[in-house]
């Protein structure tokens, strides 16, 4: 049997030993050999602990200690010598090939909307439009009755037009913004409002519950029909080529009289008829017309001194046709395989 001195004395030897061994091993292999000889089930710190039962139950807990303070120690050594070999091998091992081109990341971009719709903006701003905007929550004044929508238009049905409260809506187009616009300004007024509508509409892939459109309207003395054809025609000329032809269809809106639809020539077969087109050789792209006098008199513009035109256009209609996209729900999925196209 040993002694409490002679036990002290081996865990230092066992101690300098194996640090030495440890940092002497120069591969994995030997280096588990290490751990082998002082750790594993034979190993030397293994009898070590094995021998405290002889000693009293004072000088134990003592020699105790000191055991278990070599076994995390060597444990501590190993680890990092392992992880020094490890590091070592992948060094050594590892084939990089410095010719391969680099892998670039991802750029973000602005969505195709956001990008149709600057596109629009920049060319009625190079026609000397200025650029206004509304709220997307309107009172039902704004929406609807300033710009002459009887009481019992269906568009004020529930069905067609998300209420807040009884007289706050989320606007179902970008007209409103005229009305606020004349109210705090005198003519001459040339402005674009670009933003978003809303439209309590069934969702398929022709139609959203939200939407962005352009308003255009420009008041001044003297403006006729022939002003709004001559913008409209410039932009549509600037936006999909010299080959696309217009064309004015009778229509009715409350806040304009007369009112327009405006087609362009189908810019997939040229007017020839395709699936897109429906046959018919025409797009329909927006509705226009000269600002009733009822708006006038609304925000007490002088109808027999002032004209203007308005014109508002739908930008997932011309992102559609554009990139010939066949689905608008495409636009609010925000799937990036989508996205990373334009
Ligand atoms: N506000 C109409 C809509 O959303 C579009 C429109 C038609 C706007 C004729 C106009 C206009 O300014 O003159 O359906």
């Amino acid at each position: 049997m040993t002694s409490a001195t002679e036990f002290k004395k081996s865990v230092e030897q066992i101690r300098k030993e194996a640090l030495q061994e440890i940092k002497g091993a120069n591969e994995l292999g030997s280096l588990d050999q290490v751990r082998i000889k002082y750790l594993g089930r034979k190993g030397s710190i293994t009898s070590l602990l094995k021998g405290l039962k002889d000693f009293s139950e004072k000088e134990r807990p003592v020699l105790g200690q000191l055991s278990n303070q070599l076994k995390g120690n060597l444990e501590l050594a190993l680890s990092t010598r392992m992880k020094e070999l490890e590091v070592a091998v992948g060094q050594e091992g590892e084939f990089f090939d410095y010719t391969l081109p680099g892998r670039g990341g991802w750029q973000g971009k602005h969505h195709p909307i956001t990008q149709v719709n600057d596109r629009v903006t920049e060319i009625f701003y190079g026609m000397g439009f200025e650029i206004a905007r509304g709220p997307d929550v309107e009172t039902d004044y704004y929406n609807f009755s300033a710009l002459n929508f009887p009481p019992d238009h269906p568009a004020r049905d529930m069905q067609d037009t998300f209420y807040i409260k009884d007289d706050l809506l989320l606007r179902t187009h970008t007209s409103p913004v005229q009305v606020r616009v004349f109210e705090k300004r005198k003519p001459p007024v040339k402005i674009i409002a670009p933003g978003r509508c809303y439209r309590n509409e069934a969702i398929n892939a022709r139609s959203f519950c939200t939407f962005h459109q352009v308003e255009g309207f420009y008041v001044d003395t003297d403006v006729t029909f022939a002003d709004l054809k001559g913008v409209l025609s410039a932009f549509v000329w600037e936006l999909f080529g010299k080959d696309v032809s217009l064309r004015f269809r009778a229509s009715f809106f409350p806040f304009t009289e007369p009112s327009a639809e405006v087609d362009i020539s189908c810019v997939i077969c040229g007017g020839k008829g395709c699936g897109v087109c429906k046959q018919k050789g025409w797009l329909e792209i927006l509705g226009a017309g000269m600002i009733d006098p009822e708006v006038f008199k609304a925000v007490g513009y002088d109808p027999e001194v002032y004209s203007g035109y308005a014109f508002g256009l739908g930008i997932e209609r011309i992102a559609m046709l554009k990139y010939r996209i066949d689905d608008i729900r495409l636009f609010f999925e925000n799937d990036l395989r989508f996205l990373r196209q334009f």
